[in-house]
């Protein structure tokens, strides 16, 4: 039955700042549903943190990420699917758009290093679309912050409620393990990777059998911290979770599989299935009979001779089937897949049929782009593919005039495969790519000469940022755009852009403009 399917999928991604233990979680997690049997197994599409991009690896990294970008496993009557994001914050946007995929996001702090930047601007996301979430504190086998102070800076830094649902007893060298609330079980430690922590069911940590386990103090200190916690949190209440107004709190070591699987098992348990979809046309139910699913992702194939792709595709409603003939709602067309692949155990198969949750890979060339819609029949335009402001900018040039045809489909695809944003000024009709860090600037020069044989080369462009601007007062937006014409653009689907050279100069046009709305992302 569809419902049944619906109902026992859990599709998250895992988020962190780079370092934080993202990976290490990950592999666990897999451990656990026996979609991999020894640590280490998942390198997944980890680029290096050095400073110096090395333009090879992440070629071949490339190549790893296709087989990790999605892991299913089934997990008791769970199925469990997790989306892999990219570490390198130079691929921000890639982490954005897989959010966009997911109905819930587990992530990963450092006990010692507490919120940093990258975890606070992807809780944005989060919190703009609503998403549940789950904190899991990590490395609680090391020095790290006091609990207390960890959960005040969440609640800060993140803006969410939070609620812990286990609780640390002592931490680094002399860590005993923890209390977990949820379960109402006591959880020991021992260092080991491989273990699975040690439980003793423990209903009223009042009675003296505490002290059997942990030392006097430790006991003392367990019973005022979670007297405190039940009067200073609220009740955990699922539907607060659900709604993403409150976030769980879960502490352990990744490394040392300890607490992985307690939250994992609550995860299962309160975690959200497949959840209905915004289209621009109606809300659309995952119960639904007929299919419909988005492309929120596409990956490049490796082999330069043959400009393959896999589009991949999160399903919404219905059931999808191989050799079926579905609409691609752009194209107004039917087209039929007959090898798509689903992702279980680290391993890409061919696959019959999909659920809502699910996500498939579709063997493509050229037919997708990102935010195309794929149904049974119906029009449908997925929303929430929102592109973000770029941080970096610079005009591309043909360094080639004999590949000029090559350098524009080059772009183009490149484009619609959402590896930078691109803008035509309007004043000297040049290209502007503007990107997230500057490995992209690298992946576009490697990629269109290997795979295009177009040569580009970049010129420095200094702007602050690019806003998509509107009004309901049409003689005032042309007013600005005379005004300001040398800085106009249009981004690929025709709207008006602003580009701002400086912080000073975008506030001045705010000031100044009153009915023209900035816009940071593209979808407002
Ligand atoms: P990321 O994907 O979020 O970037 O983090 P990753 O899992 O790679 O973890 C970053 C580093 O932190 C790794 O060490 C990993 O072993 C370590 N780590 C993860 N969880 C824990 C934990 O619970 N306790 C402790 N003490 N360390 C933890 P590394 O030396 O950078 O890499 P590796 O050589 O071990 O792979």
């Amino acid at each position: 039955m569809l419902i049944d399917e619906i109902n026992r999928r859990r599709t998250f991604a895992i988020i962190s700042h780079p370092d934080a233990g993202k990976t290490t979680l990950t592999e666990k997690l897999l451990l656990f549903g026996g979609a991999i049997h020894v640590a280490g197994a998942v390198k997944s599409n980890k680029i290096r943190k050095t400073a110096t991009s090395d333009w090879m690896e992440i070629e071949k990294q490339r190549g790893i990420s296709v087989a990790t970008s999605v892991m299913g496993f089934d997990y008791g009557d769970y199925k469990v699917n997790i989306l892999d994001t990219p570490g390198h914050q130079d691929f921000a946007e890639d982490t954005y758009r897989t959010l966009t995929a997911v109905d819930s996001v587990i992530i990963v702090i450092d006990s010692a290093k507490g919120v940093e930047t990258q975890t606070r601007k992807l809780m944005e996301v989060c919190r703009m679309r609503k998403t549940p979430v789950i904190v899991f504190i990590n490395k609680l086998d090391r020095e790290g912050k006091d609990p207390f102070d960890l959960l005040d800076e969440v609640e800060a830094e993140l803006q969410i409620k939070v609620r812990p649902l286990s609780w640390p007893i002592d931490m680094g060298q002399s860590f005993k393990g923890v209390y977990n609330i949820f379960e109402k079980k006591l959880d020991l430690y021992t260092p080991s990777k491989q273990t699975v922590t040690e439980s003793v069911e423990f209903k009223d940590i009042h009675h003296p059998e505490l002290e059997k386990y942990v030392s006097q103090t430790n006991a003392d200190k367990l019973r005022t911290d979670i007297e405190l916690i039940e009067g200073v949190y609220p009740e955990f209440e699922t539907a607060d979770y659900l709604k993403g107004e409150l976030a769980p709190v879960f502490f352990g070591s990744a490394l040392n599989n300890f607490g992985v699987k307690e939250l994992l098992d609550c995860f299962v348990k309160i975690a959200p299935t497949p959840r209905p979809i915004q289209a621009e046309e109606r809300l659309v139910h995952p119960e639904e009979e007929a299919f419909s699913g988005f492309v929120f992702k596409i990956h490049a194939n490796m082999d330069p001779n043959h400009r393959s792709c896999i589009a991949f595709v999160k399903i919404c409603s219905g059931k999808f089937e191989r050799n079926v003939p579905y609409k691609h709602v752009r194209f107004n067309k039917m087209l039929k897949f007959s090898a798509p692949t689903a992702f279980m155990a680290q391993k890409k198969s061919v696959v019959d049929e999909a659920f809502p949750g699910d996500i498939i890979g579709l063997p493509d060339t050229g037919n997708f782009k990102i935010g195309d819609s794929l149904t049974s029949g119906e029009d449908l335009h997925f929303k929430g593919l929102p592109s973000f402001s770029p941080e970096m900018f610079k005009y591309i040039e043909n360094a080639d005039p004999m590949k000029a045809k090559q350098m524009n489909k080059g772009i183009d695809q490149l484009m619609d495969e959402g590896v930078a944003q691109l803008f035509v000024n309007q004043f000297n009709n040049r290209k502007i790519i503007g990107t997230v860090g500057q490995l992209q600037f690298e992946v576009i020069q490697y990629r269109l000469l290997h795979e295009y044989g177009a040569q580009c080369r970049w010129e420095p462009l200094n702007l602050y940022k690019a806003c998509w601007i509107e009004s309901d007062h049409p003689e005032e937006l042309e007013n600005f755009k005379k005004r300001k014409y040398q800085f106009m653009a249009k981004d690929k689907e025709g709207r008006d852009v602003f580009l701002a050279d400086s912080s000073y100069v975008l506030q001045m046009a705010q000031n100044d403009f009153k009915n023209i709305r900035f816009h940071f992302t593209s979808e407002f």
